[in-house]
């Protein structure tokens, strides 16, 4: 209905009038951007888990397709990967044909199944029709540890050794688990990964990308997330820089947040993509995913991020996401100050997508507010710079009823040199937002609801 598609994002990833959370099989093929993601074709919360559909030629608008991997009464279709399969290891395709598309996911069988009751496997599907269509193979699950928690596998080619490697997790252990096979059916352990100074309930989606570093060699991050234990609080997903040979990741790193704000979960790469790594997450919450103001439809993916590895503060290295904004969001240039008083530039209507970018400054403390309409309880966003110059989103006034008051603020961002002006970009797709710094050193994302009206901003004196 009108009334709730005030919040529906144009450039992001939306179910059409079903439940959406994790991205799943991410891939890039034959010039097509393939988002599947955990859907429940039924209704408008978590359960019935099956993998739904979307293609992108542009990264910035999306086809919703058909349920490609549909659940059973006794096996719902938890979270995974996909692969091209161009030499046909798996001999899942035609032979002498361009070989299948895989993809790798978690079969999660109800406690009466028949064989695997209440067990969590890996297990494959293939498609020959460049992903339009799906078959199930026949000797499900491929990769069965007897565990009720051994999930979400994320495949790749490692050149180097040229195997496939699978990174999935034992989520209630708090491990990641790294296998490594030839043909994507046989897979034997390589490494278990712990890291004490990840917490968090439950550890999931893990990722291992190969990120190009600052003197052109390959750094390896990992990505995982946890829930709760996230970063910015309830689910979120933390980055490790380190080594990987093939077997094993190594680091003497700390772990970083993916993301400031709180709606950033499961996030995990593009399958298909030389250089930069390409990125999505889930753009929300388990804190309230189920609870938020939409209808039938209800989640979105963030923006696609690309990821590169910069020299930081104090020699360290550190990962940076720069979002990849649709060239159709317009373009707004402003130039913040930091005295208070109306910043003209700005007035556009919020049911509209927009881009705000400029500078901040950061030399005094004062309050960036994004104001949602006219009337006096119009739905406010503010970026706040404190007196250190350390920035922080916060939400808590940004919708029509309220929403998610314990989840209202941000982490703070610390720039690279405080008191400097720090270069933004500020999107605003209808409910998400996404406040980039410094070319990625940061990104701020959050849901907001403030359901309509001209947006205008202002500088205001410090709370
Ligand atoms: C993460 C997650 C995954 C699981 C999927 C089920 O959000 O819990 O671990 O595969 O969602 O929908």
């Amino acid at each position: 209905s009108p009334s709730t598609d005030v919040h529906r994002p144009a450039f992001h990833l939306t179910p059409v009038a079903t439940w959406m959370n994790d991205p799943n099989g991410l891939i890039r093929h034959d010039d097509v951007w393939h988002a599947f993601f955990q859907e429940n074709p039924f209704g408008s919360t978590h359960a019935n888990l099956s993998w739904g559909h979307a293609v992108s030629r542009d990264l910035a608008t999306w086809e919703n397709l058909p349920v490609a991997l549909p659940c059973s009464e006794t096996e719902q279709i938890f979270s995974g990967s996909a692969v091209h399969d161009a030499q046909n290891s798996s001999g899942l395709g035609a032979e002498g044909g361009p070989g299948p598309l895989v993809a790798i996911y978690t079969s999660a069988y109800a406690p009466d199944h028949a064989t695997h009751p209440g067990i969590q496997a890996q297990s494959l599907a293939f498609s020959e029709d460049g992903g339009a269509t799906w078959t199930y193979a026949a000797d499900n699950p491929v990769l069965d540890r007897g565990s009720s928690d051994f999930r979400d596998p994320k495949v790749f080619l490692h050149a180097e050794t040229g195997r496939w490697v699978m990174i999935a997790v034992e989520a209630l252990d708090q491990k990641v688990m790294i296998h490594t096979s030839e043909n994507l059916r046989d897979w034997e352990l390589a490494s278990e990964f712990a890291f004490p100074d990840i917490d968090g309930g439950v550890w999931e989606c893990p990722d291992l990308v190969r990120v190009p570093g600052p003197d052109g060699d390959p750094v390896w991050v990992l990505i995982l997330s946890t829930n709760p234990g996230g970063p910015a609080g309830g689910s979120g997903t933390w980055t490790l820089i380190g080594d990987f040979d093939g077997r094993t990741f190594t680091t003497s790193a700390r772990p970083a947040p993916l993301d400031l704000g709180q709606d950033n979960y499961a996030a995990v790469s593009f399958s298909g993509v030389e250089g930069r790594p390409v990125i999505l997450g889930w753009m929300n919450n388990w804190d309230y995913a189920q609870h938020t103001p939409t209808g039938p439809w209800r989640s979105s993916m963030t923006l696609p991020r690309e990821l590169d590895v910069v020299p930081g503060a104090d020699g360290r290295l550190e990962l940076r996401g720069r979002l990849r904004v649709p060239a159709a969001i317009p373009a707004i240039d402003v130039s913040v100050p930091a005295e208070p008083g109306p910043v003209g530039e700005v007035r556009v209507p919020s049911t509209e997508p927009f881009l705000l970018q400029g500078t901040l400054r950061t030399d005094a403390a004062h309050r960036i507010v994004l104001r949602f309409g006219t009337e006096p309880a119009a739905p406010e966003l503010v970026v706040e710079v404190d007196g250190e110059g350390s920035i922080t989103l916060d939400r808590g006034a940004a919708h029509r009823q309220e929403f998610a008051p314990a989840f209202a603020r941000s982490l703070p961002y610390q720039p690279a040199a405080p008191g400097d002006p720090v270069a933004f970009r500020l999107v605003v797709d209808r409910s998400t937002v996404e406040l980039e710094l410094e070319d990625g050193r940061a990104v701020i994302s959050q849901q907001i609801f403030p359901g309509g009206g001209e947006v205008t901003l202002r500088v205001d004196p410090p709370r």
